[in-house]
């Protein structure tokens, strides 16, 4: 008998996510089964939101930005008889079966209406961050450490023709794989990742070491979640609880402690929302779409509460559970290959 699946895409935007729609629709097509849209991530299903989706709809998607059906940072959980009105949603457009697309928060909501009320929902990973516990990369990281690396190849060349250190902050939120990525692929001199504490002694003796053999440049990569000595955070969260860490200025402060050490001109740039928006690269294509088929596959199995992961190069399903339980952050044998081109 035909049945109907919601598809929803919820936190941050990525690159890669109109791939995974596209796949889920046309895999459940192809079977024979309906698919609908949730708008806007969680808050489509408390206010009962909904679009149909079928192959018409995700013709030609696969290489936009963004996502078509909407996102949003909301949290059922934290809303007045959230839960209740998103269950009730669910039962009122006669869903079978829910695809939810996201990151920790968008999956860790999905992994509790799994467990406390059998909600037969699956998951996808998706973040720029790849901080996803249970999968080797999310889609979307490809992209925005291929906008980085650009990024840092282009201030490279600025940097040199004027004897500046250039800052440069990029997301990540708590963990650094996009600073370790973009900064080994760009030859950063130094990078500072939420994971290590940062010592500004160490930072400005790795510019002046670089400086004493000849180089009056230095590229430096910051992640926006690093804590820096002596700084306080203002207060602002998301509805996960989450800081809004761009609003601390990591790259500016850091930028103007070199500057007062070293005497070096020194100028930042923060990369921003740049790092998450445009087509996506053939690699986060493919993993989005191989992410996808294996969503609709968990879905016809009736094999609820798992999320798409890849392991190796094999796309696996794990528990939405294990997948959610902690961060996955950068470990040290990654970031001893950064620094290895220190200074
Ligand atoms: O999780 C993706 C991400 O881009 C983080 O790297 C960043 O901290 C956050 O989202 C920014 O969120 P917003 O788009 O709400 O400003």
């Amino acid at each position: 008998m035909a049945k109907t699946i919601g598809i929803l895409t919820g936190g941050g935007d990525c690159p890669g996510l109109n791939a995974v729609i596209r796949a889920v629709v046309r895999a459940s097509d192809a079977q024979g089964w309906d698919c609908v849209a949730v708008l806007e991530g969680w808050r489509g299903l408390v206010e009962g939101r909904f679009e149909d989706l079928g192959p018409k709809e995700v013709s030609g998607i696969l290489p936009r930005g963004g996502t078509i059906i909407g996102t949003s940072r909301t949290n059922p959980y934290k809303l007045d008889g959230g839960v209740e009105k998103v269950l009730q949603s669910f039962k009122d457009r006669e869903l079978d079966a829910l695809v939810a697309i996201g990151g920790e928060d968008t999956l860790g909501v999905a992994s509790k209406l799994f467990s406390e009320f059998d909600l037969p929902v699956v998951g996808v990973p998706k973040t720029i961050d790849n901080d996803l516990s249970g999968t080797d990369y999310t889609f979307g990281f490809d992209t925005a450490v291929a906008i980085c690396t650009e990024a840092i190849d282009r201030i490279h060349t600025t940097a040199e023709s004027h004897n500046r250190v250039m800052v440069v902050e990029v997301m990540g939120r708590h963990a650094g794989w996009i600073a370790v990525h973009s900064g080994i692929a760009g030859g950063a001199d130094v990078i500072l990742i939420p994971e290590r504490p940062v010592v500004f002694d160490e930072v400005e003796a790795e510019i002046r070491r670089r400086h004493g053999r000849g180089k009056n440049f230095s590229i430096v990569v910051i992640s926006e979640g690093c804590e820096l000595p002596g700084t306080e955070d203002k207060g602002e969260v998301d509805q996960f609880g989450h800081k809004l860490l761009a609003k601390r200025g990591v790259g500016e402060q850091l930028g103007d402690e070199i500057e007062s050490r070293t005497g070096f001109e020194t100028r930042v740039t923060v990369l921003g929302h740049v790092q998450r928006g445009g087509s996506p690269t053939a690699r986060d294509r493919i993993l989005a779409t191989r992410f996808g088929l294996k969503a609709a596959d968990l879905v016809q199995q009736g094999q609820f509460g798992q999320m798409a992961a890849l392991r190796g190069d094999d796309v696996v399903s794990v528990s939405l559970q294990e997948a959610t339980a902690e961060l996955k952050t950068v470990p040290a044998d990654w970031y001893d290959v950064a620094r290895t081109f220190f200074g």
